[in-house]
């Protein structure tokens, strides 16, 4: 990376003394001397430790859906928190946001909030289970739901320690992972009807839940194949399973009813984060009324920050602006120029590739013309997927330093920044040699 990263570097010094890899999380860390370090956001833009700018294309892993820093959404978490920061008592916003929640996304009859897309799928897990009095879960290769134990499992690893994909040997993305929760955890390949009915003929009737993200926003963003959820939809009816449809990439983001809206999908529960709060920690679940009354019988959910007033006026507020204003509209009509003009530049270039996703979150695979799971994506040329990142970076344009994160546009991104951005990345193609 050819950016004057020093105080990033010092920092990144300092940091790992306290922190492992100087960070916390895993995925802020891109490589001793190459993590830069932030100093602060504001609409599209953001500005390094060292004070560089950059049309930001990272929204912090996508929460960020009007803008960093969002005035009205910051105006109102401040006036809230005068009114006190948290309490073990309910309030009226919280039930404002639920019932925003419930009017918005065609699946939910009920939710209940959570403070991070983990807890999220964790709870919703729980609850399937509860439901059906089954413990097994299906969960597809290369989906992420979260760094608990139960679905961590892979997600990550070279796709050869897979196996078969008719019998996909599901490998646990962490030491730590008790072995004995990967007795209860099928991992398939996303997009393959086929190989999901098989399996659900033998063991249909002991699966408790499939979770699945909508699409594979962990793995760049591959895109449902036509009717491929319909079909989940219609095992989970003739097993009695329980479909948890993992929005915590797509909630608000592609839609304003999500990947429900966009698919004409009604799953049984979903997860939620993200662009919930605009930023702020809100995460929510949710779903069927028959499913979700379980709770509270039997059943335990709960948590000390669940109902945190910062994460639940920053959601009352992004809520209210999607439904009073084009945010989606806009994000789409700029995201689909930036999308058709990545894909010119690259046909120009004769570098084959395949975008896939949503004006609103999009990647492209390099070298390969189809990607439909995580196994056919990882054929696709990651290391020029870096230098490519790297080169955009060094010219003010940052995207994720890591191929399976998706491009995420924001409201705030101007017709003038998808211009630049395409100047940017003709001359990044140019640069950077496959
Ligand atoms: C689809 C999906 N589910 C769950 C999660 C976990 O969310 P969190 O990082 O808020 O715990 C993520 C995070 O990227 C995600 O993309």
């Amino acid at each position: 990376m050819n950016i004057p990263w020093q105080k990033s570097n010092a920092l990144q010094k300092r940091a790992s003394k306290v922190m492992p890899l100087g960070v916390n999380s895993n995925f802020r860390f891109w490589g001793e001397g190459i993590t830069p370090y932030m100093q602060k956001a504001k609409g599209a833009y953001l500005w390094d430790a060292d004070g560089n700018k950059y049309i930001d294309y990272r929204m912090a892993f996508g929460p960020i859906i009007l803008g960093h820093a969002w005035d009205e959404v910051n105006a109102k978490v401040a006036g809230e928190i005068e009114l006190g920061t948290l309490s073990a008592m309910t309030y009226e916003l919280e039930i404002e946001v639920a019932e925003k929640m419930v009017r918005m996304c065609p699946g939910l009859e009920m939710v209940r909030l959570a403070c991070s897309g983990t807890e999220a799928t964790m709870h919703a897990l729980r609850v399937a289970r509860a439901y059906t009095g089954r413990e097994r879960i299906i969960k597809f290769e290369g989906m992420y739901h979260g760094f608990q134990d139960y679905t961590l499992w892979s997600t990550y690893a070279p796709v050869e320690a897979y196996g078969n994909p008719r019998s996909p040997i599901p490998v646990p993305s962490s030491s730590g992972i008790p072995r004995p929760l990967g007795e209860m955890v099928v991992t398939l390949p996303f997009n393959a009807p086929d190989i999901l009915e098989q399996t659900l003929r033998a063991v249909g009737e002991t699966v408790a839940a499939i979770i699945i993200e909508p699409c594979m926003g962990n793995c760049g963003a591959i895109e449902p194949q036509k009717n491929f959820l319909q079909f989940v939809r219609r095992q989970c009816d003739k097993y009695g399973i329980v479909m948890i449809l993992d929005e915590v990439k797509t909630g608000f983001r592609i839609a304003n009813g999500g990947a429900q809206e966009v698919y004409r999908i009604k799953p049984d529960l979903a997860t939620y984060a993200k662009a919930l709060a605009n930023g702020y920690p809100l995460a929510a679940f949710g779903g069927k009324r028959e499913i979700m009354s379980i709770i509270g019988h039997g059943v335990s959910q709960g948590g000390t920050f669940t109902n945190n007033k910062p994460g639940v006026a920053a959601a009352w507020a992004t809520l209210t602006i999607l439904q009073r204003e084009p945010v989606m509209k806009t994000i789409a009509k700029r995201g689909k120029r930036l999308m058709n003009g990545i894909s010119k530049i690259f046909d120009e270039a004769g570098i084959p590739f395949c975008m896939s996703g949503y004006p609103a979150m999009f990647s492209y695979a390099i070298g390969v013309e189809k990607v439909s799971d995580q196994r056919s994506w990882s054929a696709s040329d990651k290391e020029y997927y870096l230098r490519l990142a790297e080169a955009l970076m060094e010219r003010g344009v940052m995207p994720d330093y890591d191929s399976r994160e998706p491009w995420f546009l924001c409201y705030a991104h101007s017709d003038n920044d998808i211009d630049r951005t395409l100047e940017v990345f003709r001359e990044a193609v140019k640069a950077v040699k496959r």
